[in-house]
């Protein structure tokens, strides 16, 4: 510890820390993200919190955030302590891995949901597929309220499902609704208050019980599940004619069986599949779920929306992804609600790959560096009504649509998310084909949807309300 102590001598800033518990009384339980907010304006945009006995660095502001995930990527390019994931996936997979493991893995997965989202179907058509059939679900609902949570879970899960499993599921597949359970509850669980304070505090928290235990069970039951489809995979390969994700792996499984440093193993194709499955339904299906909750608090902004659609698609056609190019307000919105709902407002924990130098301070390897992408996301620098859903963010005078570099809810730099240009995708398909077939509305006797989270911490999960989705 006193060795660690000497070499610190240069680190950044930071308030004071309690032996055990860290600076954790500083943190206020649920908002921990405005209270580093609140930090950084006194110890500026690179200090260091104590989160139990480890300290973190905590980069404020986009500047710093984009110096250390793109300039600097190389050097912060490691995932740092996150005990619940790391208990979760055992160093295994692509979300928690790293050096040589997160190598291959991260490659493999990006060429292969490249090659089979241009396969006999392309993501595109499958995401379509699931457009219309949502469609088909909610106009059964007659325009009544309800919560669309488990069939926009279910949407984005058959698109993923489709590149990894080779198959679609039905919406009302009783198996498949209990993964999509465990699924949605493990993100709250883990987001939660005793999720948190299990990061914070694991050592303690593993012996006691309580929701983040829960979480485990959940996550252990969802990789049960993927574990049972590799081995229907394994039974039913056709080296000549893999079908899917699990099949490409198995065959390079095979291909290099004589390697002993693989890390094409059988404990890596559950974990990767399990990760991408993860990282990638719940995700997508809460950020639309959460367009459409503003949708209905903006109607000009859906009404503005529709006539973009009516001009550039029309009602009979299927909206497609060459229409995104000539739809920058559709664009603009989805972009604006993605910044304000904030989902990852802490990115997700990185590590000093060796002692650094950073904006005149020392970093020691294996430091824990948040990169707070939601203090980016609210840079005043560069977002002009920060704490407002404003689409002009990403419009200019002639309403064209104008990139900003610090719209980063997908983090950025060369570990950044994987499945960036799917949910990009899945999203634009999702919500044109919606807001093409009904106008959103809130229930009746309802005069204000809350759009500020339910649970705010690994992410912020927005809260579960009823819709009415009317006919057009
Ligand atoms: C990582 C956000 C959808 C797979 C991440 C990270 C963020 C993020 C902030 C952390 C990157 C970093 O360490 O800097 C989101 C959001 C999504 C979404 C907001 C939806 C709106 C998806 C989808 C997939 C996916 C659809 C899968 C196809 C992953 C994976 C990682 C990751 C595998 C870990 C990457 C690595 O460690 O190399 N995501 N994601 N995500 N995401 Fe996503």
């Amino acid at each position: 510890v006193w060795a660690t102590r000497g070499k610190r001598k240069n680190c950044p800033p930071g308030p004071m820390s309690l032996p055990l518990l860290g600076s954790l009384p500083l943190l206020k339980g649920q908002d921990t993200v405005s209270c580093l907010k609140e930090l950084s304006k006194k110890y500026g945009p690179v200090f260091q919190v104590n989160f139990g006995s480890n300290p973190a660095v905590i980069l404020c502001g986009y500047e710093v955030v984009k110096k250390a995930l793109i300039d600097r990527g190389d050097e912060f390019l490691d995932r740092g302590k996150f005990p619940s994931s790391e208990k979760a996936s055992r160093g295994l997979g692509v979300i928690m891995s790293n050096g040589e493991r997160w190598l291959q893995l991260r490659r493999f997965s990006l060429m292969t949901l490249r090659n089979f989202g241009m396969g006999k179907k392309s993501n595109e058509e499958h995401a379509q597929e699931e457009a219309q059939r949502l469609v088909q679900e909610l106009q059964a609902k007659k325009g009544e309220p309800f919560n669309p949570t488990t069939l926009f879970n279910s949407a984005t899960a058959n698109v993923i499902s489709q590149i990894l499993l080779g198959e679609r599921f039905d919406y009302h597949d009783p198996k498949y609704l209990r993964v999509l359970y465990l699924l949605t509850e493990a993100f709250r669980l883990e987001s939660s208050f005793a999720g948190q304070l299990y990061n914070l505090l694991p050592r303690i928290m593993e012996y006691l019980p309580g929701p983040h235990q829960t979480f485990f069970k959940y996550v252990y039951e969802i990789q049960a599940f993927m574990d049972q489809k590799v081995e229907e995979h394994e039974r039913t390969l056709e080296p000549s004619n893999p079908r899917d994700f699990i099949d490409d792996f198995l065959l390079k499984m095979e291909q290099e069986k004589k390697n002993p440093q693989t890390e094409y193993t059988r404990e890596n194709l559950m974990m990767t599949v399990f990760d991408l499955f993860f990282a990638g339904t719940e995700t997508t299906s809460t950020t639309l779920r959460y367009i459409l909750m503003v949708l209905v608090e903006h109607p000009e902004v859906q009404a503005k929306i529709r006539e973009e659609i009516d001009e550039v698609i029309g009602r009979e056609r299927p909206p497609a992804l060459k229409d995104r190019l000539a739809m920058p307000y559709t664009e603009a919105v989805i972009q604006e609600a993605q910044r304000f709902m904030d989902f990852v407002p802490l990115g997700i924990v990185r590590m000093a790959k060796a002692d650094l130098e950073f904006e005149g301070f020392t970093i020691p390897k294996g430091t824990t560096v948040i990169t707070m992408l939601s203090s980016a996301l609210h840079d005043p620098k560069h977002f002009k009504n920060p704490y407002h859903f404003d689409p002009n963010h990403f419009l200019d005078e002639k309403g064209a649509f104008k990139k900003n570099a610090a719209a980063i809810p997908f983090s950025a730099g060369r570990r950044n998310c994987l499945g960036e240009g799917l949910a990009r995708l899945e999203l634009f398909l999702y919500v044109t084909t919606i807001l093409q077939n009904f106008h959103l509305k809130r229930p009746p006797g309802v005069d204000k949807i809350d759009l500020t989270p339910d649970v705010s911490g690994f992410a912020n999960i927005p809260r579960q309300v009823e819709l009415c989705f009317a006919p057009r």
